[in-house]
């Protein structure tokens, strides 16, 4: 029987999905160190993670029944992506099941920030009635600049324009512009046309300091000012100056160059008590309807992959969006040298398998070649490609009942 242990909290959704298809599942609500994970991972097939654990070498190594891990988070830094491809473990994670939190916080903070709506609060709870139409503005008609039009960003873009705003956009990469939204060639143009100006940018290196004391110069005067990609695309320290000055009218920050580790502790920043400012705590994405899609989304994955060897939105295996096509098969994951298919398929031709259908994808280092064999009976064939130098990981996986509507037999070779 196939084992999962599923470790940090994960939505139950997930355990619900791995148990109706037949896994055993290991619920732990912490994280593990390496030595205690390296222990719970004995006979354990899929593992799944949120943020604190770390899945390293030593861990992947020390693991020989782990097939794959899930994080049921976006990012994958806490696990060592090279050495899972060289151990043929799959790493999937959910790389837009929040989008849509982060989008809606995103058009909440604008509304705010553009009514003044935080200075009110404070008045009010501070005994004062401050009753004014003073710097607050509708939305509706003024201009959001959008910097990183990619899942998060573009989806803003949408809903902005249902409000009534108009959008522009920046972007390193070609992108669809949706709706009305308008590219701008530069950054400037997009800081010196925009009301409120949102950054959307992944987290490359590059990025580090993006955005610093020209780009606030170069805003409006009374525009706003949105960060909810990552914290060392920004200077705080800039912000900071120009909201004090009075050149900004005001900032929404959830993410910062250093976070604290854990819910309640503490946490400092050169942007705390400034006027017209929210800061939240890194929870843009942190919805409980964004809790079970990513639970949802992540365990489809880990089940496709263990059930049929689909390595679809896969974060280090080559991509095959494989279903379920009534017969057995072979899964082949390799080092990505030249003739390993010639070679694989000798194997089978010596040993009189009949191929109904074959894909192969690689990427960088690493090659995926799955054949469908009507009848996987033993032959012999599976010892040889096992044998086979530049074999990683092979899996033999039986047959199962034909998807009704889902892709066809692997076919392309
Ligand atoms: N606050 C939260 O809780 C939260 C939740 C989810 C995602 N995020 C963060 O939000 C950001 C966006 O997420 P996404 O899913 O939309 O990512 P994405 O990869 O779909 O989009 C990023 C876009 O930014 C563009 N880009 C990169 N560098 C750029 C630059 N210097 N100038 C202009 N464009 C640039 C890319 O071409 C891409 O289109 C990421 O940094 C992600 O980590 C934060």
């Amino acid at each position: 029987m196939l084992r999962a242990l599923l470790l940090e909290n994960v939505h139950p959704v997930a355990t619900e999905i791995l148990r109706a298809s037949g896994f055993e599942v290991e619920t732990r609500p912490g994280a593990l160190d390496e030595a205690e994970l390296i222990e719970a991972l004995d006979g354990v097939h899929v593992l799944g993670i949120r943020s604190k654990t770390m899945v390293t070498r030593k861990v992947l190594e020390s693991s020989p029944h782990l097939l794959a891990v899930g994080t049921f988070s976006i990012g994958t830094n806490q696990i060592d992506l090279a050495a899972a491809s060289s151990y043929g473990v799959g790493v999937f994670n959910a790389p837009y099941s929040n989008t849509r939190s982060v989008v809606e916080l995103a058009l909440a903070e604008v509304i705010a920030l553009t009514r003044r709506l935080t200075v009110r609060d404070k008045a009010l709870h501070d005994g004062v009635w401050d009753k004014t139409a003073e710097g607050a503005h509708e939305v509706r008609g003024r201009t959001l600049g959008i910097i990183g039009y990619g899942n998060i960003g573009s989806q803003l873009s949408v809903l902005a324009e249902n409000l009534g705003m108009r959008v522009l956009f920046y972007d390193v990469s070609e992108k669809l512009a949706l709706g009305n939204a308008q590219r701008v060639a530069t950054l400037d143009e997009l800081l010196e046309r925009s009301d409120a100006v949102t950054i959307h940018v992944d987290g490359r290196a590059g990025n580090a300091g993006l955005f610093g004391a020209e780009e606030f110069a170069r805003m409006k005067p009374g525009a706003v000012f949105l960060n909810l990609s990552r914290g060392f695309v920004v200077d705080v320290e800039a912000l900071r100056e120009n909201i004090l000055a009075g050149h900004l009218g005001g900032a929404a920050v959830d993410v910062f160059p250093s976070e604290p580790k854990k819910r309640g502790d503490s946490f400092d920043s050169e942007l705390r008590g400034l006027p017209n400012v929210i800061l939240t705590p890194h929870v843009g994405g942190s919805t409980e309807e964004a809790q079970e899609a990513i639970g949802e989304f992540v365990a489809g994955k880990l089940r496709d992959y263990l059930q049929t060897g689909s390595t679809m939105l896969s974060v280090n295996l080559p991509n095959l969006q494989l279903g379920r096509t009534g017969v057995g098969r072979i899964a082949h994951l390799h080092r990505n040298v030249p003739g390993v298919l010639a070679a694989v398929n000798q194997v089978f031709a010596e040993h009189g398998a009949n191929i109904e259908g074959q894909m192969l994808a690689t990427r960088g280092e690493i090659g995926y070649v799955v054949t469908d064999i009507a009848d996987v009976t033993e032959r012999g064939a599976s010892v040889k490609l096992q044998a086979m130098e530049s074999t990683i990981r092979l899996r033999v996986l039986d047959e199962l009942p034909r998807d009704e509507y889902g892709p066809g037999p692997a076919a392309g070779l």
